[in-house]
């Protein structure tokens, strides 16, 4: 009877941790893979001195961009992401054109009808240093629209956000690969 006892307890201890151990596996996870901050590190494209940093960051209202830019000339800087993360021609060209998933036209920012990739302008200061902070709502981590692997390119002249599909922003002064930060 005593055996009987005992026998009982060890199977209902053995029943009670394999019900637990199955819960612990059924409890919902982090999202694995699921990028909540990128960053772009710019280098100068040949013969130019621009560079600088841009991070971009998930937040409840969109992305988050953040630049910090230098060695820029005075003024306005069109500031593009382009289609391909590859910044190994001299001039920037192997970047592709602007990142347009959804084949729509040239526009600003606050557009409802931009490319994906249209930042706008960032303006430089008299020392060359330009800063630029905004929530962009149309960019995204996720899927086709995903700007990882993608590229941020600076231009030498202004984005008149209306030319199409360039904005005539002219040379590409810097380039950098987009890509998951911590
Ligand atoms: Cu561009
Ligand atoms: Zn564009």
């Amino acid at each position: 009877m005593k055996t009987m006892y005992k026998v009982t307890i060890i199977v209902l201890v053995l029943f009670t941790s394999f019900k637990v151990l199955n819960a612990q596996d059924k409890m919902p996870k982090p999202p694995v893979g699921q990028t909540q901050k990128a960053i772009c590190i710019l280098y100068p494209t040949q013969g130019n001195n621009a560079s600088g940093t841009i991070t971009f960051t998930k937040t409840e209202n969109g992305i988050k961009v953040v630049a910090e830019l230098q060695g820029l000339s005075k003024g306005k800087h069109g500031f593009h992401i382009h289609e391909f993360g590859d910044c190994s021609s001299p001039d920037g060209t192997s970047a592709g054109g602007h990142f347009n998933p959804e084949g729509k036209q040239h526009g600003a920012p606050m557009d409802m009808m931009r490319h994906e990739g249209d930042m706008g302008n960032i303006e430089a200061d008299d020392t060359g240093k330009a800063h630029l902070e905004y929530i962009d709502k149309m960019l995204s981590f996720d899927g086709v629209h995903s700007i990882l692997g993608r590229s941020v390119i600076l231009h030498k002249s202004e984005d008149d956000l209306k030319t199409q599909p360039t904005g005539n922003a002219g040379a590409r002064i810097a380039c950098g690969v987009i890509g998951v930060a911590k």
